[in-house]
């Protein structure tokens, strides 16, 4: 399957995305953990992008398309993957369309996780993510790891995201609202969009994911 998930900063994109990617067996590509990936790297593209991430912008989309380009041409994607925080902006979607025609294959679902704003913004406020990688995401209470600071997954120390600060989450959220939401109805226009809640325990979410997405194939 080829899926695009979409929803606030703090709805669980990322926490779904390993779930569900593993259970459909795709590749969860996220264009945050690639640009954090680059930070701590410290490339030139990590540099450019942390300017922007630090102040709650959208990373420019000539390096942002062509970053999300060359992760969708890897092998592993070739029979699908699941597209985490891209596209975010109708551009971005429209530069997509055309990458999909050019290898003649379409999306099969735009997966829209709803959380109400005074929950995405405890979700952040105690979100961790992991040093080594910035996919193993816990939550000091709702999601916390075993040991504290230290990720269940890889033993990686884990930190809060400098871009996870009351003003930036203001700002992405503004950003959310303005350039983001508008792909939902890009995408209602080509019939994509399946909404579901995201309330709840991470695992039911994922369940009620799943049967979102199986009904929406078999409708097909
Ligand atoms: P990105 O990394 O994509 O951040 P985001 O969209 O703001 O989303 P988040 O990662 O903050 O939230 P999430 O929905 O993944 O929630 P999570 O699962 O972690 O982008 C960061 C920046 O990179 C952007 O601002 C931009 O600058 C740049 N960028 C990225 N892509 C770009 C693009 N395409 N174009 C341009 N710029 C781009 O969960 C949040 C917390 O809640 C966690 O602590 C988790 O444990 C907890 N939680 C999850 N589910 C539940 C639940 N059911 N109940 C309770 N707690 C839960
Ligand atoms: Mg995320």
């Amino acid at each position: 399957m080829r899926i695009v998930l979409v929803g606030p900063p703090g709805a669980g994109k990322g926490t779904q995305a390993v779930r569900l990617a593993e259970k459909l067996r795709i590749p969860h590509i996220s264009t945050g953990d690639l640009f954090r990936a680059n930070i701590s790297r410290q490339t030139e593209l990590g540099k450019l992008a942390k300017s922007y991430m630090d102040a709650g912008n959208l990373v420019p989309d000539e390096v942002t398309i062509g970053m999300a380009k060359d992760r969708m041409e890897q092998p592993d994607a070739a029979n699908g993957f699941l597209l985490d925080g891209f596209p975010r902006n109708v551009a971005q979607a429209e530069a997509l369309d055309r990458l999909l025609q050019e290898e003649n294959i379409r999306l099969d679902a735009v997966l829209d996780l709803e959380a109400p704003e005074d929950e995405v913004v405890k979700r952040i406020a105690g979100r961790r993510i992991c040093r080594n990688d910035s996919s193993h995401v816990f939550h000091v209470t709702y999601n916390a790891s075993r040991e504290e600071g230290v990720c269940d997954v890889c033993g990686g120390e884990l930190y809060q995201r400098d871009d996870d600060s009351e003003d930036t989450v203001r700002k992405r959220l503004e950003v959310y609202h303005s350039q983001t939401e508008p792909i939902i109805d890009y995408y209602k226009a080509q019939g994509l969009v399946v909404t579901i809640s995201s309330m709840g325990p991470v695992d039911e979410v994922t369940q009620r994911a799943l049967g979102a997405l199986k009904r929406e194939d078999a409708a097909r």
